[in-house]
């Protein structure tokens, strides 16, 4: 059996999507349509996977910088047949060569393992899928004996032949050898002037050649996107997929059509997610985390037993065990909240580690900021850590109050159980255990009389 070699055809202009962005570029739970089909053949642990590349690969190649993917050109746009003929240089003739479309993203390993190992038998291996609604898709023809006789596109096919229910994935594979043959053959006459791939199997047919079906295990699996009628439908095939994957792993969700999850989410057992939370990048949620509704949550690990409630933005961020977040707070990249950690409602923090037992409980910004132990954070206290040109850094001893409506002006320190008073704009160090005041004495104007208006 010759060595496995994967091309996927992602030339096309997508005209159907109506966008300056690449087809293959657009995101399917976040990520690109062709990031989805190059991982799958990667599964294969192929010999090599070429990706056929046209107007706007320079942007597709950026977003997929695999350092093992082999990029093709087609300068021209003349159909999936002529796409594939520019790979065929790469390709030796003992391979056995399987033939992908960017713009089939949920395709899945069982069933490229079924074409792969057809192909290797020496058979030209089609897979098909038999579906509700064919429109759009080519149509497989079958011999009276039931065997794949050919493809026919809808805009070739007549009306009986669009009565098929059967439908062509456009992932097929072949012997290399046999398929070079066959592309070398064919023509253009057809509704849309392109030289189509499809073709090829009624080449293999008149060269006598078997041709075998694998059908795919779920119409889903081989959907593909055209439009942006056609992805938004896949999304949320996909998204209940992965939704359901996470109630597997042990996450109850108050609604699994109102969680989306773009980016590999790793659960605990009983973990609560409330109604609409957006998951995306990597996040880690520990055993007996919950999460309030209308929520998002980027590339951030949570601790067990941590409690998000509704409306929080958190990204980047590591939060310990047993904290609790918002409602209605921001975790920046950089947060580091250790266990125990309070951060209520309006409040931002960003590259400030935050030690155990902490809080800051209303309408605080705590940035570039060093919190020791069970610090107090007083309502509206805020770190001024920018002066207009350089971020600077504060930082707080364990057991340090800081009281309401409180500026730190960074670079500045205050020390372990240091108390400062309500109000104060803090601009230089403040020393342990001791009260730090600095703002003006309150006064009151005797026999003060308020303006009268005039005239
Ligand atoms: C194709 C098949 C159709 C099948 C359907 C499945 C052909 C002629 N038709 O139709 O039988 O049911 O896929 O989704 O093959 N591409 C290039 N260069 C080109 C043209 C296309 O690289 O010149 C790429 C596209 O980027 C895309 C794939 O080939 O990833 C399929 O092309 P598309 O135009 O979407 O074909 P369909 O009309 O969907
Ligand atoms: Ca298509």
């Amino acid at each position: 059996m010759g060595a496995l070699h994967v091309v996927v055809l992602a030339a096309g202009k997508g005209r159907r999507m109506r966008s300056d962005l690449p087809k293959v570029l657009h995101e399917l739970a976040g990520r690109p349509l062709l990031r989805h089909v190059v991982d799958a053949a990667r599964g294969l642990e192929p010999a090599a996977l070429h990706v056929v590349v046209g107007e706007g690969g320079d942007r597709v190649r950026a977003q997929l910088p695999d350092p093992g993917l082999r990029w093709v050109w087609q300068h021209e746009r003349l159909g999936t047949g002529h796409a594939l003929r520019q790979a065929m240089p790469e390709v030796p003739d003992e391979a056995t060569l399987l033939v992908l479309c960017g713009d089939v993203p949920l395709v899945s390993r069982a069933t490229l393992e079924a074409a792969r190992a057809a192909a290797a038998t020496g058979a030209l291996a089609l897979v098909t899928v038999t579906v509700d609604d064919p429109s759009g898709y080519g149509r497989i023809l079958s011999d009276s004996a039931g065997r794949v006789a050919g493809i026919v596109e809808e805009r070739d096919a007549g009306p009986r032949e669009r009565e098929i229910g059967e439908i062509n994935s456009g992932i097929l594979a072949a012997p290399a050898r046999d398929l070079r043959r066959w592309l070398g053959r064919l023509q253009r006459r057809n509704a849309q002037g392109e030289y189509y791939l499809t073709d090829v199997v009624a080449q293999a047919v008149a060269d006598g050649m078997t041709t075998a079906r694998v059908r795919a295990a779920s119409p889903e699996e081989v959907l593909g996107v055209n439009d942006r009628v056609q992805l938004a439908r896949l999304e949320r095939h996909l998204q209940a997929r992965l939704a359901e994957g996470l109630m597997r792993e042990g996450a109850t969700l108050a609604d699994p059509a109102r969680v989306d999850v773009r980016g590999p989410v790793r659960v605990g057992r009983d973990v609560r997610i409330d109604a609409n939370v957006i998951f995306e990048g990597e996040v880690v949620l520990g055993d007996g985390v919950r999460i309030g509704p209308h929520t998002c949550i980027r590339s951030s690990d949570l601790g067990a037993r941590s409690e998000v409630l509704g409306h929080c933005h958190i990204e980047h961020a590591r939060v310990g065990e047993d904290c609790r977040i918002g409602p209605f707070a921001r975790l920046r990249a950089g947060a580091r909240l250790e266990r125990g950690v309070r951060v209520g409602n309006f409040v931002e923090v960003k590259a400030t580690r935050m030690g155990a037992g902490s809080r800051a409980g209303h309408l605080s910004y705590l940035g570039d900021a060093e919190l020791g132990r069970e610090v107090n954070v007083g309502a509206g206290a805020i770190t001024c850590n920018y002066d207009g040109a350089n971020k600077h850094r504060t930082v707080i001893g364990d057991g340090a109050f800081i009281g309401s409506g409180v500026e730190l002006v960074a670079p500045v320190a205050v020390g372990e159980g240091a108390f400062i008073g309500t109000g104060s704009t803090v601009t230089k160090d403040a020393p342990a255990g001791q009260l730090t005041l600095a703002r003006t004495r309150q006064t009151t104007i005797p026999r003060w009389k308020r303006p009268a208006r005039k005239g």
